[in-house]
């Protein structure tokens, strides 16, 4: 159980009006949010010209030049007003056919505005006040948002070094009857982890047992390296049945700022979830979507970033490994997780600013992934989705430096 347990999203009894307010200004759900941990490091970053490998924003690959040139007709064309909520028809075909099981476009797949949406309708639409959700620690940020806002509980798995994975037990011990979703995300956020077959099978057993639905967080399906295959939740029997799956073009386009995603369920969570939806964002830039449907780049079976992200991979884990750092080699995704104890005693945001200080390299504190600060803050977070340049200058400062 974890500190979200003890958060009571009742409302308190209201004491008689004196005119002093007796409640902070906002939502219980709201105050309860961690916002984001990266505001002042990225400040600093750029005050002090660090080589940045903090956030995830795409500085490879380079967005394909048929979408953005599709982007800009759309736009003089007039396509400026809103579209049907569900999402461009022609791309949610489009999408709806890269799915590895048959996908009905009209009632199972949504264009949302990025993943991030993606994920809160997918929350939102399953979790009530007061019910669990198994989450692997270390998290994405957003899971812990996500199920925040909703009101439910978290119940983190811890994965184990150096390989990230999970111990048995501990996966069985956090399901039970008030189990409603585990959110997945593979390959992950931060740890670089792509779940083979033998942990989604492990893990329909406890998912069909407590007849949970499956929220799966697949952003980085098409950044799969090595040759190994992608494995959706939608392959696996067991999970496919309960399967949200939750996508996104951000960065396997490199169109992140574009706010592209989309969520593909069955067609009773789908309504469900479209509800939040139209609530919430009413649907996602209409130029845009044509943009991407009318390029063809979905249909282009050349479009593959995944090898160029493996060396780049290859380069940042070699500086890595030669300034002391330790980590699981990056299965997927375009970030590391990497242990910053053989490099030094600082931890957190203080070994980050050291960093930037000594080396002119700016990284992440793992802080924002764990729920324990001293855990988390045993590790930063690497982005190595930039260009050869980015990180051959970030090498250069790592082997540069005087170690303390
Ligand atoms: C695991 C994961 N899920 C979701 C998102 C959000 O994606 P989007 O840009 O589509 O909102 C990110 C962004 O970094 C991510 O790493």
């Amino acid at each position: 159980m974890t500190a979200l347990d003890d958060l009571d999203l009742r409302t308190p009894s209201r004491p008689p009006l004196t005119g002093a307010l007796p409640y902070p200004p906002h939502s219980r759900r709201a105050g309860s949010l961690r916002g984001s941990a990266l505001a002042d490091l990225v400040v600093l970053g750029r005050e002090s010209g660090a080589v940045d490998l903090s956030a995830g924003v795409p500085a490879f690959p380079d967005p394909p030049q048929a979408v953005v040139e599709a982007a800009v007709e759309a736009l003089r064309e007039g396509l400026n007003q809103y579209d049907d909520p569900r999402g461009n028809r022609q791309l949610r075909e489009q999408l709806a056919a890269r799915q590895p099981i048959r996908t009905d476009p009209e009632t199972e797949l949504t264009v949302t505005t990025g993943a991030t949406e993606g994920l809160c309708a997918a929350v939102l639409a399953t979790v009530d006040p007061g019910d669990e959700v198994v989450v692997l620690e270390p998290f994405y940020e957003g899971f812990h948002a996500a199920v925040r806002l909703a009101g439910g509980v978290l119940r983190t798995v811890p994965l184990r070094r150096p390989g990230w994975r999970w111990d048995p037990e501990d996966l069985a011990a956090a399901f039970g009857p008030q189990t409603r979703a585990v959110i997945l995300n593979s390959p992950a956020n931060p740890t670089g982890r792509a779940l083979d077959a033998g942990e989604l099978a492990e893990l329909a057993e406890h998912v069909e047992r407590w007849g949970v639905t499956v929220i799966s967080d697949e952003v980085y399906a098409g950044l799969v390296f090595d040759g190994r295959p992608h494995i959706s939740v939608l392959d696996v029997p067991g999970l496919a049945e309960r399967g949200i799956v939750v996508g996104s073009l951000s960065k396997w386009l490199a169109v992140s700022g574009w706010r592209l995603g989309y969520v593909r369920a069955d067609a009773a969570r789908t309504r469900a979830l479209r509800k939040v939806h139209e609530v919430t964002t009413q649907g996602t830039a209409a130029p845009l979507q044509a943009a991407i449907a009318r390029s063809g780049v979905l249909r282009d079976e050349g479009w593959d970033p995944a090898p160029g992200l493996a060396e780049r991979r290859d380069l940042i884990q070699a500086a890595l490994s030669g300034f002391g750092f330790r980590f699981h080699p990056g299965e997927g995704g375009c970030f590391l997780l990497a242990d910053v104890s053989g490099v030094s005693d600082l931890r957190g945001a203080d070994f980050c600013r050291w960093l930037v200080a000594e080396y002119g390299v700016l990284v992440v504190p793992g802080t924002a992934f764990f729920d324990d600060p001293e855990e988390g803050g045993r590790y930063v977070r690497v982005a190595f989705n930039r260009t050869p340049e980015t990180l051959a200058a970030a090498a250069d400062r790592l082997a540069r430096g005087d170690r303390p």
